[in-house]
């Protein structure tokens, strides 16, 4: 089914329009709508590039923005906004803005976490995938391909209204673009399983720095590897990609348990570290940690963790494992629930699972400041340095996301793709810190800051893992520049490892003279640096 023509929903924040676009940039370059309205040969140019006189500019701008703090005045705007219906407007926007020495940034769905798809310090035009949407599943052949500006939600959507037992091993939010998740690693649900979203791509289509549209035979292996984990915005415009479908069971089980700490939470999370990653690749098994309100007259806080999970089978099949390997969660069947997996989608979307339609929203039904982190852990944490973990939680307002590996993570090897966290991590956390005040955006930052800072003996070492997707701009941040690299080889090394040497390698190769730019895209090698 193509969904390409569902109209973007209306707007949430349409309120904030006349705050937020007061900012004047400098008029769009002189040579470059010219140059793209020769390249398109179309009369309605109009419709294709919006520049801040056009009325739809703010309202496309804001659309897909998931991250309040790069959604203000100060924040820089993009001379225009190209949104292509067609590839060839993809390759003229490329071609034009090289020309014309102008940045571009690339956007599918929004989520980068530093907002680094639609804001730049230098001058700069936006690429807005959003009108590429397709989906084309071929359940024959068991795959698909899908346009970068496809949410997750739209794809998932797809397969499922094709099939009831397949799916795609991507992350849990719908409102993604498969552009930038795909393009980045993308985790979820049955990843233990079916491994990342980028270890399930077959073939691409991108836009090269020449303007060129290549596929996977014409642009070569070496950079069909780089797109797969080492972020698409490095390496050229991703258009589609092709799809391995997976395997799921008619029905799936799932479920939710939690505890605070006053109940015993810290004892099962003890227990946890130590079986999450070994359990049966068909169990997904994750915890949420979280602050809450003390039970009784009292008050003060406390601390609550969730345990999740997703079971690729009956309900009848799951409790003797749990019953087996983790007895002191005491799950019963009256905790669980069977339904379809893409039920379970919705499910762990939060959104209730009756409404797939739901799926199909592009905008997030609400949106906040944030600030987010990431980190890889390869021994259990003792039951001391969590006792401080909840203790410092508390204080900085913080909440963590703990993602289980293990599985089939386990046997893919480093260097198969540009995602180099694979066999030896137990868990990978995400801190996450979110705020409603722009007043406030200071101090949150500081406190999550502290909670990093807190949890260095803990998780993995030289380096310090963390995860592309959840782009931090403060990695590398003190750094003097004492490397040829400069900051680079810090957050280089801390989302790649040693898979970053050879992202420098293709990046020198494909992109020479480092078009495909932003503040951590991947560099290139010294000798040729511009
Ligand atoms: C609410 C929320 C939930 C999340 N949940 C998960 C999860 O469950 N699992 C997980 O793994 N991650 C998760 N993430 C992180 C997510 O994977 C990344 O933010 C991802 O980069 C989002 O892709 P996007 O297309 O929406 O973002 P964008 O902001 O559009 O792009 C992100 C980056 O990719 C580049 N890019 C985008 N499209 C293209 C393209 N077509 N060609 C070349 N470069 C491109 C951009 O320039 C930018 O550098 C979550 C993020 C949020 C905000
Ligand atoms: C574009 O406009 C020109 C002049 O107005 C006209 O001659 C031409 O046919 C138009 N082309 C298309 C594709 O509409
Ligand atoms: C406004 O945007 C700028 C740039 O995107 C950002 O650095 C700043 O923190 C934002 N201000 C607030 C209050 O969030
Ligand atoms: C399905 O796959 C087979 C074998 O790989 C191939 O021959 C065939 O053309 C494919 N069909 C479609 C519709 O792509
Ligand atoms: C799980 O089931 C048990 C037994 O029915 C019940 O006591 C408990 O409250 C349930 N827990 C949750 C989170 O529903
Ligand atoms: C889904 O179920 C909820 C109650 O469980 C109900 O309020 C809602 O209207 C239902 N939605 C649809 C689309 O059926
Ligand atoms: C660069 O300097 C930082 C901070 O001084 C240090 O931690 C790091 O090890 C140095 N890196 C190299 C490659 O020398």
């Amino acid at each position: 089914m193509e969904i390409s023509h569902i109209k973007l929903l209306p707007l949430l924040l349409f309120f904030l329009l006349n705050s937020v676009c007061s900012t004047t940039s400098n008029p769009i370059s002189e040579s470059f709508v010219p140059c793209f309205s020769s390249l398109i040969h179309s009369n309605s140019t109009s419709k294709i590039i919006l520049t801040e006189s056009t009325s739809d500019y703010s309202l496309v701008l804001q659309s897909s923005i998931q991250n309040l703090r790069f959604l203000n005045t100060s924040t820089p705007k993009p001379h225009a906004i190209i949104t292509p219906s067609q590839y060839s407007h993809v390759q003229a926007a490329v071609v034009c803005a090289k020309k014309d020495g102008i940045q571009i940034r690339t956007r599918s769905g929004g989520h980068d976490y530093e907002g680094l798809s639609y804001v730049s310090k230098a001058p700069f035009v936006i690429i807005d995938l959003f009108n590429l949407r397709s989906v084309d599943v071929d359940i024959e052949n068991e795959s698909a391909w899908v346009e970068s500006g496809a949410t997750l939600g739209e794809l998932y959507y797809t397969i499922a209204q094709k099939s009831k037992i397949h799916g795609f091993p991507a992350g849990s939010c719908p409102t993604m673009g498969v552009g930038g998740h795909i393009s980045g690693g993308g985790f979820g649900t049955i990843f233990r399983k079916y491994g990342l979203a980028a270890d399930n791509v077959i073939d691409a289509k991108i836009v090269d720095v020449n303007g060129r549209i290549l596929d996977r035979k014409s642009m070569g292996e070496e950079l069909f590897w780089a797109i797969r984990g080492g972020g698409g915005s490095s390496f050229a415009v991703i258009l589609k990609w092709k799809l391995r479908l997976v395997p799921v069971p008619p029905s799936v089980t799932v479920f939710k348990i939690s505890q605070t700490i006053e109940q015993g939470a810290t004892k099962l999370f003890s227990k946890w570290q130590n079986i999450a990653d070994k359990l049966h690749e068909d169990i997904f098994l994750h915890s949420v940690v979280s602050v809450g309100n003390k039970a009784g007259a009292n008050g003060g806080k406390t601390i609550i963790i969730e345990f999740g999970s997703l079971f690729l089978g009956p309900v009848e099949k799951l409790l003797p494992l749990m019953q087996d390997n983790f007895p002191e969660l005491r799950l019963d069947r009256s905790n669980c629930t069977e339904m379809s997996w893409i039920e379970s989608v919705l499910y762990f979307a939060d959104i209730s699972i009756n409404e797939s339609e739901a799926l199909l929203r592009r905008t997030q039904q609400s949106k906040s400041f944030f600030k987010a982190k990431s980190d890889y852990v390869t021994e259990p944490i003792s039951e001391a340095g969590l006792e401080g973990l909840w203790q410092t939680l508390i204080e900085v307002e913080a909440y963590l996301i703990l993602t289980p590996y293990g599985g089939k993570m386990s046997e893919i090897s480093d260097s198969e793709t540009p995602f180099p966290h694979r066999i030896g991590n137990i868990f990978g956390i995400q801190y996450m810190v979110t705020w409603d005040d722009g007043k406030e955006t200071e101090k949150h930052i500081g406190m999550m800051r502290r909670l990093y800072d807190y949890m260095a003996p803990y998780v993995s070492k030289s380096p310090r893992g963390a995860y592309l997707n959840y782009r931090d701009l403060d990695l590398g941040r003190n750094n003097v520049c004492n490397t040829s690299y400069g900051q680079a080889s810090i957050w280089g090394l801390k989302y790649f490892k040693n898979n970053f040497r050879r992202l420098v390698h293709v990046k020198t190769l494909v992109d020479p003279g480092n078009f495909f730019m932003d503040e951590q895209s991947i560099p290139l090698f010294p000798s040729r640096k511009k």
